[in-house]
C-alpha cells in the first residue's frame, strides 16, 4: 500500500546554535568539524520526522564551506527534504551564521544529506512521497534528481577508469606533481 505523500513543509526543520569558544581551531574560526556535526544531527530530525522512523545517514554529498563562522556567531541550520526515493530521502540544508551585535546573516554553506530510513527489523524501510507544494519544491526535487544522476555517473566512471589507473601503467603521470617517489623498482 503506498504511504500517503507528506508535504516539505511538514518534516522543514530549524536548529540554532550558539557558536562557543571552544568550538574554534586554532585560527579562532569555528571548526568545520562542528559545523559537520550540526549538519549531520539536523538531517537526522528533518529526515526521520518525514518518514517517521529513524534514519541513518548514508552519505554527505556536497558540503562547501563558503565562508567561515566566528566565534559568538548564532547560527541556524534550515533543513528540507529535497528528494525521496524508496528508503532514502536527499535533505538540503542552508547554514546561515548571525552576528548577533548588528544582525547581519551570512549565508556560509549548503549541504546535501542522503538518509536512509530504517525499519525495527533495522532494514530499510519505504518512507511517504514528497507533496510538492511550490515551484520551489519541484525546483529543489530536480535538482536532487540531476545531482544524483551525475553521482551515478561519476561513481561508474570513476570506477572504471580506476581499474586502467594501475601504478605501473602511470607512473609518468607522477613525475610533473608535486610528490616524491620513494620506492625502487
Ligand atoms: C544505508 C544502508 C542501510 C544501505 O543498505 P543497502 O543494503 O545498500 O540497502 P539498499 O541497497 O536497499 O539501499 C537502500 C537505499 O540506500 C541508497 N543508497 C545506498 N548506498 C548509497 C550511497 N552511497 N549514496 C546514496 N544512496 C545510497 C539506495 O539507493 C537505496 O535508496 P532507495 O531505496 O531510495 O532507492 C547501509 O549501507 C547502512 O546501514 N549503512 C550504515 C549507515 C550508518 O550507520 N550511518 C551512520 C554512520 S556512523
Amino acid at each position: 500500500m503506498e504511504l500517503e505523500a507528506r508535504p516539505v513543509k511538514y518534516s522543514q526543520t530549524t536548529l540554532t546554535e550558539l557558536m562557543i569558544p571552544s568550538y574554534a581551531n586554532f585560527g579562532g574560526k569555528i571548526h568545520g568539524g562542528i559545523l559537520l556535526s550540526l549538519i549531520d544531527k539536523v538531517a537526522y530530525a528533518c529526515a526521520s520526522r518525514h518518514a517517521s522512523n529513524y534514519c541513518v545517514t548514508v552519505s554527505v554529498d556536497t558540503v562547501n564551506f563558503l565562508e567561515p563562522v566566528e566565534v559568538g556567531d548564532l547560527v541556524s541550520l534550515h533543513a528540507s527534504v529535497n528528494y525521496v526515493g524508496r528508503t532514502s530521502l536527499v535533505i538540503g540544508i542552508r547554514v546561515v551564521a548571525e552576528n548577533v551585535r548588528n544582525g547581519i546573516q551570512r549565508h556560509t554553506n549548503t549541504s546535501y544529506v542522503t538518509m536512509v530510513a530504517k525499519g525495527e527489523d533495522d532494514k530499510p524501510t519505504k518512507v511517504p512521497p514528497l507533496l510538492l507544494e511550490t515551484r520551489e519544491d519541484g525546483r529543489r526535487y530536480l535538482e536532487a534528481m540531476k545531482r544524483k544522476e551525475l553521482k551515478e555517473r561519476y561513481r561508474d566512471d570513476f570506477d572504471n577508469e580506476k581499474n586502467r589507473l594501475t601504478v605501473d601503467h602511470n607512473v609518468e603521470k607522477l613525475l610533473n606533481e608535486r610528490c616524491v617517489i620513494g620506492w625502487k623498482e
